[in-house]
């Protein structure tokens, strides 16, 4: 039976050591740490997600300035907002919430924002220091780091390991690959031209899954003793339930948690992580600052 990784309760804790942070900068430094929160249109998952982190900012301290412009914003008005926002010295932190509306081009609002302030770690500068050797970049993306600091927070080692990551995206996938790597793991990344991915997800000492694809991964695709992190968030039909659906990750939990020897849950694994992280890296950004 494979030890369940409480995702919930270290992201708890670590929102702890961020609030004892952010009341120490505030004390010794005047400074409180702010984070300015961006969503471009209504869609529902991401003013949830928004929600839940202007939420968490308010628990440890953080100040969120909250931006939300309408769908039909031009390009121009969304660039505008984070040129302002880059120059404002109450920010330490931008988030532009993901995806845009599709007449926005992302990668030209991304590489936008200053890399001091870019606590999602999405700045084509900061991705592109993750990925070299000997180069550190300012900001980690924080669902990698979560779930980075879940294996840490569990006492498993990743050097020497061998890691299979499930999913190839730029905001999970790929960046905790490179992350992995740097970290001195053996990395395969299997992705949706993978032919055969139980031949290699199955050789795995940890596998990361972000593959959007509810119970893709069988308790049999398991080796025996593997740490597996579900970073997959997949809505599912469930009319036993109030609103008439649950979330599932990518890993059939109840066939994998007999064969790995971690697995975390969802909801509560990964998810709560990615908003400690979030946080840990706005409230590095003030300290910096403060420098
Ligand atoms: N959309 C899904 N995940 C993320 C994330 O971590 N950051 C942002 N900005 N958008 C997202």
């Amino acid at each position: 039976m494979a030890q369940i990784i409480d995702g919930k309760g270290i992201a708890g804790s670590i929102q702890k050591e961020i609030a004892e942070d952010v009341n120490f900068l505030s004390n010794n430094c005047g400074k409180v740490p702010g984070l300015a929160v961006v969503i471009v249109g209504e869609r529902k998952d991401s003013q949830t997600y928004v929600r839940m982190k202007r939420k968490a900012c308010a628990e440890v301290g953080i100040k969120s300035i909250d931006i939300d412009l309408p769908g039909d914003s031009s390009e121009e008005t969304v660039l505008q907002t984070v040129l302002d926002l880059n120059t404002n010295p109450q920010v330490h932190g931008i988030l532009v919430q993901l995806p845009l509306p599709l007449h926005i081009n992302e990668e030209k609002i991304l590489a936008s924002i200053s890399i001091e302030k870019d606590v999602d770690g999405f700045h084509p500068l900061n991705i592109g220091k993750l990925a070299m050797k000997g180069r550190e970049p300012l900001f980690v993306p924080c669902t990698p780091k979560g779930c980075i600091e879940l294996l840490r927070r569990s006492g498993i080692s990743i050097s020497g390991k061998k890691a299979v990551v499930v999913g190839r995206s730029n905001i999970v996938g790929l960046p905790v690959a490179l992350l992995l790597v740097k970290l001195d793991a053996t990395v395969s990344i299997v992705h949706t031209r993978t032919p055969d991915p139980k031949s290699i997800i199955c050789e795995a000492d940890i596998i990361i899954a972000a593959a959007g694809q509810a119970n893709m991964i069988k308790g049999n695709w398991i080796k025996p003793g593997a740490a597996v992190i579900d970073v997959g968030t997949n809505v599912v039909d469930d009319p036993s339930r109030k609103l008439g659906y649950r979330l599932v990750g990518d890993v059939a939990f109840e066939e994998a948690k007999e064969v790995a020897g971690w697995i975390s849950p969802v909801p509560g694994g990964v998810g709560p992580m990615t908003i400690a992280m979030l946080l840990r890296n706005t409230v590095d950004s003030a300290r910096r600052a403060s420098e």
